[in-house]
């Protein structure tokens, strides 16, 4: 049987998953189904990576260990995964043994190849991204993350990452397909050309890590530890499942986001040919889900949770909005207007709708029972020509799929929908139910039509594999449908005299303007600290949860402005449009059935205001009274929970959870002073 092996990277298990993580790994699980529906033998590993100086910060900030921290990370990326309807076949933890033995192998291999050597490493790192930064005299910021580096001076092993320059430029040439898409594979080329220093891959400083083989000082930089998880979670260099080493590297594609590209396009095939082992086939690096234009990420608080969007359209609509709306490889951005819209208009309107109406009438006119596509007499030049648009479909579909193209594969089934409810519309059905001598010409109608929704349900089920298969049992058919082969499709094949089953909406229509009150509601109430960044792309990204605390305005009362913003920074102009005010606190009071939510009353020295504030799972009200603090005095009043909230109050928001912490004053200030 051919066997395809396909990664995502493994997730740091600093920060709790965000729709970015759940992206590639959707992104994974639809491509490892799919190829499963054409008869490989699949492998889909992913998995979590432990070690490192950001994960040793943030466990100290959060007042636990490294290693309960990723302990708690990591059940939550699995029951996330679980949730998502993600298949995976490997989950890999770099804290395993299986995988402590593989990596200490590689650096051996490494080593006695001549590849590694011991020195003195004097530099700046960025203890975020876990890179090194070029040489200078101050402090560089981070290139990936845009966070400061730190100076770190020790002894450390080197990896002769120069004599690879010429193998790599090579190996890009000859495998044009190895780093996708073509845009990212130039600015690899390039990087890789400009010349390639030796890299430091061990630390001394930092303890939580795998020990350098025979030197138990220095443990394995956390990236050469982290790549190597791609051999050992399918069993290099250890005991477990040894065989499906060979079965199934060289992978044939590593997904990978496009800030990490490099470690993966450039290292980690060093690494392999200095282990003298097989490059993988392909590297695609997609884009980034950005919110209110910047990368989502925890630290910037911007990060959509996909606990929450499971919650309200549940997991089938949200992987069918990340494969398409935006191609792989691209950036986009992200909002739940355009989400509801996508359920609504494709999901609802157009296959729901299909499948409804389609189903509806079998059910009245052949008591549920597929009909027969009839005589010769009731068969039109129309019914031809959507048998030929559904195997055009069929076709584009597999194209596009096989280059990762998934947004272009939808968009080629919904051509196919589109024709398929026109062609309802055209051949009137309804008006074919009173005469009997019509009655073949509505079977054909009827057969054509569901035939058409046999192969889309087909094609979609790597993509929506739960709805897809309340989809397959309402028509019937009982054959499983993860079984079916979508490179063996063909017109015809659903089974004439099954029993449908019972209709229901699979994809029932979204009432726009409740469900954005809601998510509002829940974003405030559920996580108080991630919402409204005042200080809008001017915190790095990717920063662990040790860094310092945000300053971030609790309990929105109304809109960002989205002008005047340059790359990561706001004009003075536009800091200047936010009225900061020193407000006191009159009075406390929790809100009958919002458990999270406080409502203040404060002293703003020339009025007294009503503020809902989400911080009552961290302040009882009593301690409250009398403080002073600071609001955001300008925001538009808004309600929640039937009450009005007429400004927000700023406070840090620390650790993981983000829990809140208020802004106030060492000294006393009159009420109503301004901030600036
Ligand atoms: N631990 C490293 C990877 C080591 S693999 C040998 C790492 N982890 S991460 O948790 O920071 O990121 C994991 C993946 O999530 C990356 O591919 C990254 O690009 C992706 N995403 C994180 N935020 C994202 C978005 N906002 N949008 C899309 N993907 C993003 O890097």
């Amino acid at each position: 049987m051919k066997t395809f092996y396909l990664t995502t990277p493994r997730y740091y298990v600093n920060a709790r998953p965000h729709l970015g993580h759940t992206y590639t790994t959707v992104v994974a699980d639809c491509l490892s189904r799919y190829k499963k529906m054409q008869g490989f033998e699949v492998c889909l590993l992913t998995g979590t990576d432990e070690h490192g100086q950001n994960i040793e910060r943030a466990a100290a900030t959060q007042g636990t260990t490294p290693n309960e921290l990723a302990n708690n990370i990591t059940k939550a990326y699995q029951k996330l995964w679980s949730r998502y309807g993600i298949e995976y076949d490997q989950f890999i933890r770099t804290t395993e043994e299986r995988h402590h033995a593989g990596a200490s192998e590689i650096f051996k291999r490494a080593a006695q190849n001549g590849f590694i050597y011991k020195g003195e490493y004097s530099g700046w790192y960025c203890i975020s991204c876990n890179l090194f930064a070029p040489e200078s005299a101050m402090a560089p910021n981070c290139e990936v993350c845009g966070r400061p580096t730190e100076r770190v001076t020790e002894e450390s092993y080197f990896f002769r990452l120069s004599q690879f320059q010429q193998k790599l430029l090579d190996h890009y040439e000859q495998n044009p397909n190895f780093i996708m898409p073509p845009s990212r594979r130039n600015e690899v080329v390039s990087f890789v050309a400009g010349g390639l220093k030796d890299l430091s891959i061990s630390r001394t400083s930092v303890k939580w890590g795998i020990p350098v083989p025979g030197d138990p000082n220095h443990v394995i930089y956390v990236w050469f530890d982290a790549l190597v998880g791609y051999l050992t979670g399918i069993g290099f260099g250890n005991g477990v499942n040894k065989e499906n080493f060979g079965k199934f590297w060289p992978a044939q594609v590593q997904l990978v986001g496009k800030d990490i590209l490099r470690f993966h396009a450039v290292y980690w095939p060093a690494f392999l040919m200095a282990a003298g082992l097989a490059l993988p086939r392909q590297v695609f690096a997609h884009g980034w889900w950005l919110k209110d234009e910047v990368k989502m990420s925890k630290s910037r608080g911007n990060v959509i949770d996909p606990i929450l969007l499971l919650e309200h359209f549940g997991s089938d609509a949200v992987r069918y909005f990340l494969l398409r709306e935006v191609p792989l490889g691209l950036d986009g951005s992200f909002s739940y207007e355009a989400l509801i819209q996508r359920v609504n208009s494709d999901l609802a309107n157009d296959f729901g709708n299909l499948v409804s109406r389609t189903l509806t009438l079998i059910s009245k006119n052949f008591a549920n029972t597929i009909p027969y596509p009839s005589a010769f007499e009731a068969r039109r030049a129309l019914d031809k020509e959507i048998e030929q648009a559904t195997l055009d479909a069929v076709k584009a579909y597999q194209g596009y799929m096989d280059e990762l193209a998934f947004s272009k594969a939808l968009e080629s089934v919904w051509e196919l929908l589109s024709r398929a409810n026109k062609y309802i519309n055209e051949s009137a059905p309804w008006a074919l139910t009173e005469d009997f001598s019509l009655r073949p010409r509505l079977a054909t109608v009827l057969y054509t039509s569901t035939e058409v929704i046999r192969i889309a349900t087909i094609l979609l089920a790597p993509v929506m594999p739960e709805s897809c298969k309340l989809v397959w049992k309402q028509l019937g058919i009982r054959a499983e449908l993860s079984s079916q082969r979508i490179d063996q499709l063909k017109w015809g094949g659903l089974p004439v005299g099954g029993t449908i089953g019972v209709i229901n909406a699979v994809f029932p229509r979204l009432d726009k303007k409740i469900l954005l009150d809601k998510l509002f509601q829940a974003s405030i109430e559920e996580t108080p600290a991630k919402e409204s960044k005042l200080e809008k792309g001017t915190e790095p990204e990717k920063k662990s949860s040790a860094s310092p605390a945000v300053i971030t305005p609790i309990a929105s009362s109304g809109q960002q402005s989205d002008s005047g913003v340059v790359g990561n920074s706001i004009t003075i102009d536009d800091f200047a449009k936010v009225e900061l005010r020193v407000a006191q606190i009159l009075s406390a009071e929790s809100v009958q059935g919002a458990d999270k939510l406080l409502k203040l009353m404060v002293d703003l020295g020339t009025e007294t205001r009503q503020i809902l504030a989400g911080i009552a799972k961290y302040y009882s009200p009593e301690t409250l009274v009398g403080k002073k603090i600071v609001i955001v005095a300008n925001l538009q009043p808004r309600k929640m929970r039937g009450l009005d909230s007429n400004g927000m109050l700023l406070a840090a928001s620390v650790g993981d959870e983000g829990r809140p912490v208020l802004a106030t004053f060492l000294e006393d200030v009159p009420n109503g002073t301004k901030l600036k």
